[in-house]
């Protein structure tokens, strides 16, 4: 290891600042409960238990960050880890970049993590990290799709889609996070990538405008993204599972 790997530092930014609509109505999204823990507190675990991470930004919803900060205060958290709270933005592209403003100087290398993904596991955060200290300059972690993909022209209302295209499926990947980049890689994408319509959904995709190399490195099933109703009952089984694995 070099002189100047071994003082560059890894942060993860947690964009949790999302109403959660697809959840249906209640609390932020981030802030709902999985088995009785707020998801963001998976979430910042998920991402603490990784030896890489020494900072955690999470960025709450905004005029939120006092309720966050509290939240996470009274829950247990690894000591060695740093954890900022800052207000988020109207999208999740907005969010991240505040998180990345508040990073101290000696962050080399940031990893973008969905607060919505709370049961990542940690060797898929590992994973990514040793992929960019390894030179990548943008990592993501994906899984090969199980339905076939329609590209469509798209109507409202239930009305019958027309049916554009189909790519081959071997060829797609469903991407998941953490994402990892080289921090001034990341930094340029959201300095120089405007802001359209809703914003980036996701920040590889904003590299790769740059003209960025972005690799795929493997996901895991259990990093999916709790969007809709169900994803909550699956993520609530994910959990009794472990707990049944960790007594035996
Ligand atoms: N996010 C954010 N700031 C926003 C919008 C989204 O930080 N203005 C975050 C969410 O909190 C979530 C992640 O981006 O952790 C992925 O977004 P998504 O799953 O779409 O969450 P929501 O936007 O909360 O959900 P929905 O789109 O159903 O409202
Ligand atoms: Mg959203």
């Amino acid at each position: 290891m070099s002189e100047t790997q071994r003082t560059v530092r890894t942060a993860a930014v947690i964009p949790a600042a999302g109403r959660g609509v697809r959840l249906g109505p209640g609390a932020p999204k981030a802030l709902r409960t999985l088995s009785g823990t707020p998801m963001l507190v998976h979430a910042v675990r998920a991402m603490a238990r990784s030896r890489a991470v020494s900072l955690v930004v999470v960025v709450a919803p905004p005029g939120g960050a006092a309720e966050v900060r509290n939240l996470l205060d009274e829950h247990s958290l690894p000591e060695k880890t740093e954890i900022l709270v800052v207000p988020g933005g109207e999208t999740r592209q907005e969010s991240v970049r505040l998180g990345l403003a508040v990073l101290p100087d000696d962050i080399g290398i940031v990893l973008v993590h969905d607060a919505a993904r709370p049961l990542v596991p940690v060797d898929t955060v590992d994973a990514v990290a040793a992929a960019v200290r390894d030179g990548a300059p943008a990592v993501v972690p994906a899984l090969p799709v199980a339905d076939t993909v329609k590209q469509v022209e798209p109507r409202t209302g239930g009305e019958p889609e027309p049916v554009i295209g189909t790519p081959e499926r071997s060829v797609l990947r469903a991407v998941q996070t953490p994402q990892g980049f080289d921090r001034a890689t990341l930094v340029e994408a959201h300095e120089k990538v405007g802001l359209e319509g809703e914003g980036a959904t996701d920040d590889a995709g904003m590299a790769e405008r740059l003209g960025v190399p972005v690799v795929v490195v493997p996901g895991h099933e259990e990093a999916f993204k709790v969007t809709r109703p169900l994803d909550l009952v699956l993520a609530e089984a994910v959990l009794a599972r472990r707990r049944a694995n960790d007594d035996f």
